[in-house]
Protein backbone atom coordinates (compact mmCIF):
# COMPACT_ATOMS: atom_id res chain seq x y z
CA UNK A 1 0.00 0.00 0.00
CA UNK A 2 1.52 3.32 -0.72
CA UNK A 3 1.58 6.11 1.54
CA UNK A 4 -1.67 8.11 2.07
CA UNK A 5 -1.69 11.91 2.22
CA UNK A 6 -4.29 13.94 1.95
CA UNK A 7 -4.12 14.54 -1.54
CA UNK A 8 -3.26 10.84 -2.72
CA UNK A 9 -4.48 9.25 -4.91
CA UNK A 10 -5.94 6.36 -3.27
CA UNK A 11 -8.01 9.05 -1.63
CA UNK A 12 -9.34 10.86 -4.82
CA UNK A 13 -12.12 8.51 -6.82
CA UNK A 14 -10.57 7.90 -10.59
CA UNK A 15 -12.29 10.36 -13.28
CA UNK A 16 -14.14 7.63 -15.07
CA UNK A 17 -15.89 7.06 -12.06
CA UNK A 18 -16.67 10.11 -11.37
CA UNK A 19 -17.87 10.47 -15.15
CA UNK A 20 -19.74 7.36 -14.74
CA UNK A 21 -21.67 8.72 -11.64
CA UNK A 22 -22.47 12.21 -13.24
CA UNK A 23 -23.65 10.28 -16.39
CA UNK A 24 -25.83 7.88 -14.16
CA UNK A 25 -27.35 10.65 -11.36
CA UNK A 26 -27.87 13.42 -14.42
CA UNK A 27 -28.93 16.90 -13.19
CA UNK A 28 -28.70 16.28 -9.22
CA UNK A 29 -25.41 15.67 -9.89
CA UNK A 30 -24.59 18.94 -11.48
CA UNK A 31 -26.59 20.30 -8.04
CA UNK A 32 -24.52 18.62 -6.03
CA UNK A 33 -21.21 19.45 -7.64
CA UNK A 34 -21.86 23.28 -7.94
CA UNK A 35 -19.95 25.17 -5.45
CA UNK A 36 -20.55 25.16 -1.48
CA UNK A 37 -20.35 29.04 -1.99
CA UNK A 38 -22.86 29.53 -4.57
CA UNK A 39 -25.73 31.53 -4.06
CA UNK A 40 -23.93 33.72 -1.48
CA UNK A 41 -23.97 37.05 -3.39
CA UNK A 42 -21.92 37.87 -6.75
CA UNK A 43 -18.98 39.71 -4.96
CA UNK A 44 -18.88 37.21 -2.05
CA UNK A 45 -18.75 34.68 -5.30
CA UNK A 46 -16.04 36.45 -7.13
CA UNK A 47 -14.05 36.29 -4.60
CA UNK A 48 -14.28 32.82 -3.92
CA UNK A 49 -13.62 31.91 -7.60
CA UNK A 50 -10.81 33.82 -8.03
CA UNK A 51 -9.41 32.20 -4.41
CA UNK A 52 -10.59 28.78 -5.88
CA UNK A 53 -8.71 29.54 -9.28
CA UNK A 54 -5.41 30.81 -7.99
CA UNK A 55 -3.77 29.14 -4.55
CA UNK A 56 -1.05 32.14 -4.53
CA UNK A 57 -4.25 34.47 -3.93
CA UNK A 58 -5.79 32.51 -1.42
CA UNK A 59 -2.64 31.85 0.07
CA UNK A 60 -1.84 35.63 0.21
CA UNK A 61 -5.94 35.82 1.37
CA UNK A 62 -5.80 33.44 4.46
CA UNK A 63 -2.26 35.20 5.72
CA UNK A 64 -4.04 38.28 5.72
CA UNK A 65 -6.91 36.86 7.19
CA UNK A 66 -4.87 35.52 10.14
CA UNK A 67 -2.51 38.78 10.73
CA UNK A 68 -5.40 40.87 11.07
CA UNK A 69 -6.64 38.14 13.74
CA UNK A 70 -3.98 38.00 15.64
CA UNK A 71 -3.09 41.97 15.56
CA UNK A 72 -6.92 41.98 16.80
CA UNK A 73 -6.36 39.64 19.45
CA UNK A 74 -3.57 41.34 20.94
CA UNK A 75 -5.77 43.08 23.62
CA UNK A 76 -7.41 39.38 24.38
CA UNK A 77 -5.25 38.15 27.09
CA UNK A 78 -6.56 34.77 27.60
CA UNK A 79 -5.56 33.84 24.49
CA UNK A 80 -1.88 32.87 23.97
CA UNK A 81 -1.47 29.39 23.37
CA UNK A 82 -2.43 28.01 19.51
CA UNK A 83 -2.70 24.50 20.52
CA UNK A 84 -5.80 22.29 20.89
CA UNK A 85 -5.23 21.12 24.66
CA UNK A 86 -5.35 18.24 26.66
CA UNK A 87 -7.72 17.02 29.66
CA UNK A 88 -7.28 13.79 31.60
CA UNK A 89 -10.15 11.39 30.55
CA UNK A 90 -11.33 11.05 34.11
CA UNK A 91 -13.44 14.28 34.25
CA UNK A 92 -14.82 17.14 31.56
CA UNK A 93 -12.52 19.04 30.60
CA UNK A 94 -13.60 22.04 32.57
CA UNK A 95 -12.35 20.10 35.44
CA UNK A 96 -8.74 19.62 34.61
CA UNK A 97 -6.44 20.65 37.52
CA UNK A 98 -5.36 24.29 36.68
CA UNK A 99 -1.39 23.90 35.62
CA UNK A 100 1.18 24.54 38.68
CA UNK A 101 2.49 28.17 37.30
CA UNK A 102 -0.42 29.10 35.05
CA UNK A 103 -1.15 32.56 36.98
CA UNK A 104 -3.81 34.71 35.61
CA UNK A 105 -4.10 33.01 32.05
CA UNK A 106 -5.78 29.54 34.02
CA UNK A 107 -8.44 30.19 31.08
CA UNK A 108 -6.34 28.38 29.24
CA UNK A 109 -6.07 25.63 31.13
CA UNK A 110 -5.99 22.56 28.97
CA UNK A 111 -3.60 24.35 26.05
CA UNK A 112 -0.97 24.68 29.34
CA UNK A 113 -1.99 21.23 30.33
CA UNK A 114 -0.77 19.67 27.17
CA UNK A 115 2.30 21.31 27.53
CA UNK A 116 2.64 19.53 31.26
CA UNK A 117 1.29 16.65 29.78
CA UNK A 118 3.84 16.33 27.27
CA UNK A 119 6.78 17.49 29.30
CA UNK A 120 6.06 15.31 31.88
CA UNK A 121 7.82 12.53 29.61
CA UNK A 122 11.29 14.04 30.42
CA UNK A 123 13.46 15.03 32.99
CA UNK A 124 14.15 19.19 32.76
CA UNK A 125 14.78 20.40 35.65
CA UNK A 126 17.96 22.54 35.18
CA UNK A 127 17.76 21.37 31.35
CA UNK A 128 18.57 23.71 28.26
CA UNK A 129 14.83 23.47 26.83
CA UNK A 130 14.36 24.96 23.05
CA UNK A 131 10.90 25.47 21.95
CA UNK A 132 10.44 25.47 18.21
CA UNK A 133 7.29 27.11 17.12
CA UNK A 134 6.76 29.03 20.42
CA UNK A 135 4.17 31.33 19.21
CA UNK A 136 3.14 33.80 22.46
CA UNK A 137 5.91 32.08 24.64
CA UNK A 138 3.49 30.34 27.16
CA UNK A 139 4.93 27.41 27.76
CA UNK A 140 8.31 29.03 28.01
CA UNK A 141 6.59 30.95 30.82
CA UNK A 142 5.44 27.98 32.48
CA UNK A 143 8.52 26.39 31.69
CA UNK A 144 10.44 28.96 33.39
CA UNK A 145 8.59 28.99 36.21
CA UNK A 146 8.36 25.40 37.20
CA UNK A 147 12.26 24.98 36.59
CA UNK A 148 14.36 27.91 38.01
CA UNK A 149 17.03 26.65 36.91
CA UNK A 150 16.55 25.56 33.36
CA UNK A 151 17.67 27.85 30.71
CA UNK A 152 14.50 28.79 27.83
CA UNK A 153 14.91 29.61 24.43
CA UNK A 154 12.33 29.88 21.57
CA UNK A 155 12.35 30.33 18.32
CA UNK A 156 9.17 31.33 15.59
CA UNK A 157 9.12 32.51 12.32
CA UNK A 158 6.44 35.07 13.11
CA UNK A 159 7.18 38.22 14.26
CA UNK A 160 3.81 39.36 15.08
CA UNK A 161 3.34 36.22 17.92
CA UNK A 162 7.17 36.94 19.14
CA UNK A 163 6.69 40.33 19.89
CA UNK A 164 3.59 39.30 22.14
CA UNK A 165 6.12 36.65 23.36
CA UNK A 166 8.22 39.59 24.35
CA UNK A 167 6.05 41.62 26.04
CA UNK A 168 4.48 38.81 28.10
CA UNK A 169 8.49 37.77 29.19
CA UNK A 170 8.81 41.42 30.23
CA UNK A 171 5.19 41.46 32.05
CA UNK A 172 6.31 38.05 33.75
CA UNK A 173 9.86 39.31 35.02
CA UNK A 174 11.44 36.62 32.84
CA UNK A 175 12.93 38.32 30.01
CA UNK A 176 16.58 37.62 31.43
CA UNK A 177 15.76 33.89 31.80
CA UNK A 178 14.21 33.36 28.24
CA UNK A 179 16.06 34.18 25.04
CA UNK A 180 13.71 34.45 22.00
CA UNK A 181 15.12 34.44 18.47
CA UNK A 182 13.32 34.87 15.08
CA UNK A 183 14.47 32.53 12.51
CA UNK A 184 16.04 29.17 12.06
CA UNK A 185 17.21 27.00 14.97
CA UNK A 186 20.55 27.32 14.22
CA UNK A 187 20.38 31.14 14.80
CA UNK A 188 19.20 30.61 18.09
CA UNK A 189 21.25 27.68 19.74
CA UNK A 190 25.08 26.06 19.59
CA UNK A 191 25.46 22.57 17.69
CA UNK A 192 24.96 19.82 20.65
CA UNK A 193 23.73 22.36 23.40
CA UNK A 194 20.02 21.66 24.16
CA UNK A 195 18.50 18.87 26.54
CA UNK A 196 15.39 18.89 25.02
CA UNK A 197 13.40 20.04 22.03
CA UNK A 198 9.52 20.87 22.31
CA UNK A 199 7.59 21.20 18.85
CA UNK A 200 3.73 21.88 19.31
CA UNK A 201 1.55 21.48 16.95
CA UNK A 202 4.17 22.80 14.32
CA UNK A 203 5.27 19.91 12.42
CA UNK A 204 2.14 19.86 10.43
CA UNK A 205 2.57 24.02 9.72
CA UNK A 206 5.97 23.35 8.18
CA UNK A 207 6.21 22.93 4.59
CA UNK A 208 6.98 19.65 3.52
CA UNK A 209 9.71 20.21 1.57
CA UNK A 210 11.54 22.25 4.55
CA UNK A 211 10.39 19.61 7.23
CA UNK A 212 13.48 17.35 6.74
CA UNK A 213 15.46 20.48 7.68
CA UNK A 214 13.86 21.80 10.60
CA UNK A 215 14.11 17.94 12.14
CA UNK A 216 17.47 17.53 11.57
CA UNK A 217 17.48 21.09 13.13
CA UNK A 218 16.39 19.85 16.05
CA UNK A 219 19.17 16.94 16.07
CA UNK A 220 21.94 19.03 15.56
CA UNK A 221 20.68 21.25 18.07
CA UNK A 222 20.71 18.54 20.81
CA UNK A 223 23.61 16.99 23.41
CA UNK A 224 23.80 13.12 22.48
CA UNK A 225 20.84 11.58 24.13
CA UNK A 226 18.72 14.72 24.10
CA UNK A 227 14.88 14.57 23.36
CA UNK A 228 12.75 15.52 21.03
CA UNK A 229 9.18 16.35 21.94
CA UNK A 230 6.34 16.53 19.50
CA UNK A 231 2.74 17.21 19.59
CA UNK A 232 1.33 16.80 16.06
CA UNK A 233 -1.97 15.76 13.76
CA UNK A 234 -0.72 12.57 11.96
CA UNK A 235 -2.09 11.49 9.02
CA UNK A 236 -2.71 7.76 8.72
CA UNK A 237 -0.14 6.38 6.13
CA UNK A 238 -2.45 2.94 5.18
CA UNK A 239 -5.98 2.94 4.75
CA UNK A 240 -6.14 0.31 7.76
CA UNK A 241 -4.76 3.06 9.55
CA UNK A 242 -7.08 5.57 8.42
CA UNK A 243 -9.89 3.24 10.20
CA UNK A 244 -8.49 3.24 13.57
CA UNK A 245 -9.79 5.52 16.28
CA UNK A 246 -6.57 7.65 16.92
CA UNK A 247 -6.34 9.43 13.34
CA UNK A 248 -9.98 10.10 12.98
CA UNK A 249 -9.35 13.95 13.25
CA UNK A 250 -6.63 14.29 10.78
CA UNK A 251 -8.90 12.25 8.65
CA UNK A 252 -11.52 14.64 9.07
CA UNK A 253 -9.06 18.19 9.57
CA UNK A 254 -6.70 16.92 6.35
CA UNK A 255 -8.47 18.68 4.13
CA UNK A 256 -9.70 21.42 5.52
CA UNK A 257 -6.16 22.39 6.86
CA UNK A 258 -4.72 22.38 2.98
CA UNK A 259 -7.05 25.02 2.66
CA UNK A 260 -4.90 27.23 4.04
CA UNK A 261 -1.54 25.47 2.90
CA UNK A 262 -0.96 22.81 5.45
CA UNK A 263 -0.63 19.31 4.62
CA UNK A 264 -0.68 16.91 7.21
CA UNK A 265 2.52 14.61 8.11
CA UNK A 266 1.90 10.92 7.61
CA UNK A 267 2.90 8.52 10.46
CA UNK A 268 5.22 7.07 7.99
CA UNK A 269 6.88 10.23 7.05
CA UNK A 270 7.16 11.20 10.73
CA UNK A 271 8.59 7.84 11.34
CA UNK A 272 11.34 8.85 8.04
CA UNK A 273 12.08 12.25 9.03
CA UNK A 274 13.23 11.02 12.65
CA UNK A 275 15.25 7.86 11.33
CA UNK A 276 16.84 10.01 8.97
CA UNK A 277 17.83 12.84 11.35
CA UNK A 278 19.25 10.12 13.79
CA UNK A 279 16.44 9.83 15.78
CA UNK A 280 16.24 6.44 18.26
CA UNK A 281 13.75 5.15 20.74
CA UNK A 282 10.52 6.74 19.18
CA UNK A 283 7.89 6.38 21.38
CA UNK A 284 4.57 7.31 19.82
CA UNK A 285 1.04 7.83 22.18
CA UNK A 286 -2.61 9.37 21.26
CA UNK A 287 -4.26 12.50 23.24
CA UNK A 288 -7.66 11.51 22.22
CA UNK A 289 -8.59 10.38 18.36
CA UNK A 290 -6.92 13.78 17.61
CA UNK A 291 -3.04 14.40 18.17
CA UNK A 292 -0.01 12.16 18.73
CA UNK A 293 2.72 13.31 20.91
CA UNK A 294 6.05 11.62 19.98
CA UNK A 295 9.28 11.24 21.92
CA UNK A 296 12.35 10.67 20.39
CA UNK A 297 16.23 10.05 21.65
CA UNK A 298 19.01 11.78 19.45
CA UNK A 299 21.39 8.51 19.01
C1 LIG B 1 -0.35 26.24 15.89
S1 LIG B 1 0.91 27.34 16.38
C2 LIG B 1 1.46 26.58 17.90
C3 LIG B 1 2.15 27.58 18.81
C4 LIG B 1 2.54 27.02 20.18
N1 LIG B 1 3.43 25.91 20.05
C5 LIG B 1 1.32 26.65 21.00
O1 LIG B 1 1.06 25.45 21.23
O2 LIG B 1 0.60 27.56 21.41
C6 LIG B 1 2.23 26.94 15.26
C7 LIG B 1 3.44 27.84 15.43
O3 LIG B 1 4.49 27.31 14.59
C8 LIG B 1 5.19 28.40 14.02
N2 LIG B 1 5.95 27.92 12.85
C9 LIG B 1 5.47 27.53 11.66
N3 LIG B 1 6.48 27.16 10.85
C10 LIG B 1 7.62 27.30 11.56
C11 LIG B 1 9.02 27.09 11.28
N4 LIG B 1 9.44 26.64 10.09
N5 LIG B 1 9.93 27.33 12.26
C12 LIG B 1 9.51 27.80 13.46
N6 LIG B 1 8.22 28.03 13.78
C13 LIG B 1 7.29 27.78 12.84
C14 LIG B 1 4.08 29.41 13.73
O4 LIG B 1 4.58 30.71 13.53
C15 LIG B 1 3.21 29.29 14.99
O5 LIG B 1 3.64 30.15 16.01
Amino acid sequence: MSDLSPIGADLIPPASWVAERAAADGPVADAAHRPAWSGVGPLVELCLALMAAHPGLRRLAYRTFFQVLARRSQDAAWWTCMNYGYAPCDGPPGDAPVPPHAGAEAAERTSLQLYDHVAAAVPLAGREVLEVGCGEGRHLIQIAKAFPEARCIGVDIDPTGMKQAREAFAKARLDKRIELVAGEIGDAVADGSVDAVVMIEVLHEIAPGIRQAVIDGCAKALAPEGWLLIVDETYPSTLAQAREADYLFPVQTGFEELTWGNVLPTRAEQDTLLADAGFTDVQRSAVGDIFTVITARKA
